[in-house]
C-alpha cells in the first residue's frame, strides 16, 4: 500500500481562513509535514496526526529540501493519508514543484488543497483591491529572495510592468529593494504598503513611499510589501487620520472611534483586533 500525498494551503495565518478541504484532511491525516509560520491553531485541526516541523525560515534551523522529499516519500509508503502542510498556497513561493516532481517520480500520488496567499490576505486587512477598477489591471507576485545556484530574479522587471506589485520574502530588504525600484525608474513617491502578519490578530499595516521606506520601523516577519499607484489613498487616510473601516475580531466591520481618530497621525495602524494604533517613524505621506 502506498498513500497520498496531499500539499495543503495552510492560508496566512487565521484558522477560519482554512479551506474545509484543508481542515478535512487534516483530520484525516495519520502524519503532518509541517512549515515554521503555521499556528498551533491550525495545527490542532490535525488531532490524530503525528507533526513533523520542517519548517524553513531564512536566517534559522531548516531541514534541507532533499530530506523533505525523501520524508515524504518514506511517509507515502507507510501511511494511507501524510499532509505537507505549506504557509498560504502551496504553489506560490512554496517549493511545491520539487516536492510534486520528486514523489511523482517515485509513483506517489499527490493531491494539492489551494489556500489563501499571503497577498490575499494582506489586500483584506488593507481593504485595498489588488485590481482596483481603472487603475489597476496586472498584479505581480514577486520574491528577490534566490537561492544558492538558481538564475538571478528579474523581480524589477516584473514590478515596473505591472501596476501593483506583491513583494514575497522581502521585509528584511525593505530599503534595498526600494533604491532598486528607483534606479530602475520608478518613481521615489510611489505608495508602498507594509503588512505584518496579515489575518492574524496582531496584524500591522503601514504606509510610505519608495523614497522614504527606508525610515519606516524594520517590520517583524512574516511581511508583505506592496507597490502601486492603488495604495494612494489609503496611505493618505491613514496619514490624515480619516476613518477607516476596521475588522473586528468576529469578522465584521465596523467604523474607527473617534478615539483612533485622535491618536497621532501617523503611517502605521494597527489592524483589527492589535491593543492600538502606532504611529511609524517614515516621514511625509506619499506625494
Ligand atoms: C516562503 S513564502 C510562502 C508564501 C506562501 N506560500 C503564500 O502563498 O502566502 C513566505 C512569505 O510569505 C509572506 N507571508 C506569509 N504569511 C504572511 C502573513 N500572514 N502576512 C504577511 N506576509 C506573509 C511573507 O512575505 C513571507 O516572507
Amino acid at each position: 500500500m502506498t498513500g497520498t500525498v496531499h500539499l495543503v494551503g495552510a492560508g496566512p495565518g487565521a484558522a477560519e481562513l482554512l479551506t474545509l478541504r484543508a481542515a478535512r484532511l487534516l483530520g484525516e491525516a495519520e502524519i503532518v509535514f509541517h512549515d515554521a509560520l503555521v499556528s498551533k491553531e491550525i495545527l490542532a485541526f490535525a488531532a490524530k496526526a503525528r507533526l513533523v516541523a520542517v519548517g524553513k525560515r531564512s536566517g534559522r534551523f531548516s531541514t534541507a529540501q532533499h530530506f523533505i522529499n525523501k520524508q515524504l516519500l518514506d511517509a507515502a509508503k507507510r501511511y494511507r493519508t501524510v499532509v505537507r502542510l505549506k504557509g498560504g498556497d502551496p504553489m506560490l513561493f512554496g517549493r511545491a514543484h520539487e516536492e510534486i516532481s520528486f514523489l511523482k517520480k517515485h509513483g506517489i500520488a499527490v493531491e494539492i488543497v489551494p489556500g489563501v496567499t499571503a497577498a490575499l490576505a494582506a489586500s483584506a486587512e488593507l481593504q485595498v483591491s489588488l485590481t482596483r477598477r481603472g487603475e489597476a489591471r496586472s498584479v505581480t507576485f514577486v520574491t528577490p529572495r534566490v537561492g544558492a545556484g538558481e538564475r538571478e530574479s528579474r523581480w524589477v522587471d516584473a514590478v515596473l510592468a505591472a501596476d501593483t506589485a506583491a513583494i514575497y520574502m522581502a521585509a528584511g530588504q525593505a530599503a534595498t529593494i526600494a533604491q532598486a525600484l528607483i534606479d530602475a525608474g520608478k518613481p521615489a513617491r510611489t505608495p508602498v504598503a507594509v503588512i505584518e502578519r496579515a489575518s492574524l490578530p496582531d496584524a500591522k499595516v503601514s504606509f510610505a513611499t519608495l523614497g522614504n521606506l527606508r525610515a519606516l520601523e524594520a517590520p517583524a516577519a512574516p511581511a508583505l510589501i506592496f507597490v502601486g499607484e492603488i495604495y494612494r489613498e489609503a496611505a493618505a487616510a491613514a496619514v490624515s487620520g480619516e476613518p477607516v473601516l476596521r475588522r473586528t475580531r468576529r469578522g465584521t466591520t465596523r467604523r474607527s472611534t473617534s478615539r483612533e481618530r485622535s491618536s497621532p497621525p501617523g503611517h502605521t495602524r494597527r489592524c483589527p483586533g492589535s491593543a492600538s494604533a502606532a504611529s511609524s517613524r517614515a516621514g511625509s505621506s506619499p506625494a
